[in-house]
Parts: C-alpha cells; sequence; structure tokens
C-alpha cells in the first residue's frame, strides 16, 4: 500500500495541477501586467436616468453612459491622455451593449443593473464605441467615441468636437448632405437604397413610386409624402410593414435634403 495511486492517474493530476497554474498565472498577468479588469455589475448603485461626465481628481473621470432607444448619452466623451475613467453604463429601455474599440470595455447596458468597467487611456486617438447587442430598427446607428487628445484641460471641450465634426465632415465633402442624413440618422439600418428588402421599404425607386398603404390608400410618392413619412410615420404605413418607425429629430432643410438625395435613388 505504499503507493496505491496509479502512474498514469498521478500524471493525469499533475498535467491538471499545470494547466490550472498556467490558467491562474494569466490571469494574474492580464489583472497586474496588462491591466485588464473583468466588468463588474455594482448592484449597490442606483441606476441613472441621464448620462453624466464628472472629472473626481487628476486624470480621474466618473462617467455614467445611458443606453436608450438608439443612443448613448453621453455619445462623445473627451479625455486627455492618461486618463483612467470610471464607466458606469445602464439602460433607459431594452438591453443593450457597450463596446468601445481598442479597448477591453464590453459590457451589457441592462435597465434596473449598473455595470461597471475601469479602463485607462494612454494613447491619444479616437476609440469608437457601439451597441453590439440587438435592440431593435435603429441598433446599427447606436455609436459615439471617446477622443483621447493633448488639448490643455482648460480648453473648451467644445472646440475640440467641433473640429472633430469640421474633420467629419471634410471627409465626407463628397457625399451630398442628405445620403450622409440617412446614415446618421439611422434611416438605413431599415431602408435600403439598393432594392434589398428591408425592414422598411427600399429606397431605391421610391421618388415617384406607387404605393399602397395599410389603410388601402394609394398615392405617388412626392414631396409631401416623404415629409410626412418623417414627421409621423404611423400616418401612412406601406402595405407589408409594421408600423415600427420611430419619430427622428429632423429640420425641415435636413428633410429637404433626404427628399434630394432619395430623388437621386432611381
Ligand atoms: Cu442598442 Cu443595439
Amino acid at each position: 500500500m505504499k503507493d496505491s495511486i496509479d502512474p498514469l492517474e498521478k500524471k493525469i493530476i499533475g498535467i491538471a495541477f499545470l494547466v490550472m497554474a498556467v490558467q491562474v498565472s494569466l490571469i494574474a498577468f492580464a489583472a497586474y501586467k496588462l491591466g485588464l479588469s473583468v466588468p463588474t455589475c455594482v448592484t449597490n448603485v442606483k441606476p441613472f436616468d441621464s448620462g453624466s461626465f464628472t472629472k473626481i481628481g487628476d486624470h480621474r473621470y466618473e462617467i455614467h453612459v445611458l443606453a436608450k432607444m438608439w443612443g448613448f448619452e453621453p455619445n462623445k466623451i473627451d479625455l486627455p491622455p492618461g486618463s483612467i475613467a470610471d464607466i458606469y453604463i445602464t439602460s433607459k429601455d431594452v438591453t443593450h451593449g457597450f463596446h468601445i474599440n481598442g479597448t477591453n470595455v464590453n459590457l451589457m447596458a441592462v435597465p434596473g443593473v449598473v455595470n461597471y468597467a475601469q479602463v485607462t487611456f494612454n494613447h491619444p486617438g479616437t476609440y469608437p464605441f457601439v451597441c453590439h447587442e440587438y435592440c431593435g430598427a435603429g441598433h446599427q446607428a447606436m455609436n459615439g467615441m471617446v477622443l483621447v487628445s493633448d488639448h490643455p484641460e482648460t480648453e473648451n471641450p467644445e472646440s475640440v468636437s467641433s473640429a472633430v465634426a469640421t474633420a467629419v465632415a471634410t471627409s465626407v465633402a463628397t457625399v451630398s448632405p442628405g445620403s450622409k442624413l440617412v446614415q446618421d440618422k439611422g434611416c438605413i439600418a431599415c431602408h435600403t437604397s439598393d432594392g434589398k428588402p428591408s425592414v422598411g421599404p427600399t429606397f431605391k425607386g421610391i421618388w415617384g413610386r406607387s404605393e399602397t398603404f395599410t389603410n388601402g390608400t394609394t398615392l405617388v410618392v412626392d414631396a409631401a409624402y416623404i415629409k410626412e413619412s418623417i414627421l409621423d410615420p404611423p400616418k401612412k404605413v406601406v402595405k407589408g410593414f409594421n408600423p415600427i418607425m420611430p419619430k427622428l429629430p429632423v429640420s425641415d432643410t435636413e428633410i429637404d435634403q433626404i427628399i434630394d438625395y432619395l430623388k437621386t435613388l432611381k
């Protein structure tokens, strides 16, 4: 009975311990050497109903992100390099996702629950974030960005945002304003421009097309109808589709630009 353990079993036990040791050291390596943190659910923090951005110390920021159909609040976050951000996230309506590109922040935004992650932004740059949980018609339009730049902290963050806005506007100068609008407002999440069927009627050939509605009426698509559809989507719903289009904040000028763009989609 001196050695009752089978040598093979001994070997397997040895391998099992080795695997565990490797796993534990990898976790320790990730936590201490790479500075990665595991997302946490903070049960003692009350859900909040608006987004906020607070400086809580030298290079320390607390950010409350509110996810909702279909956007994030705030959707533009300005930070100087070397910032440590405590990110708290919750949702106002359905379950959303929150992933910041180029970081390990990958959280779920769940109504009634606050999730937490801490992230350090060492390198200047743009870190886009997106919703990665399908949450309805405007899902693809749910995004924003963290902007890490060297601007002095006394500088008005607005001026930085507008600099970015200008840069973005310049890069899409060749694209028509209407085409940019249907992207920015999330229209393309439900309306294709190539004739393919989707959640809503395709934009291709919409101008001058004869549409039949769920209430049995028919009309030829013109500027008045497009405007009405944007301002009051459920009023006339094209037959075969559901009345799920959300009302979006769009100005009269923007509506005209969208109409001009739709006319080109023959
Ligand atoms: Cu929110 Cu997808």
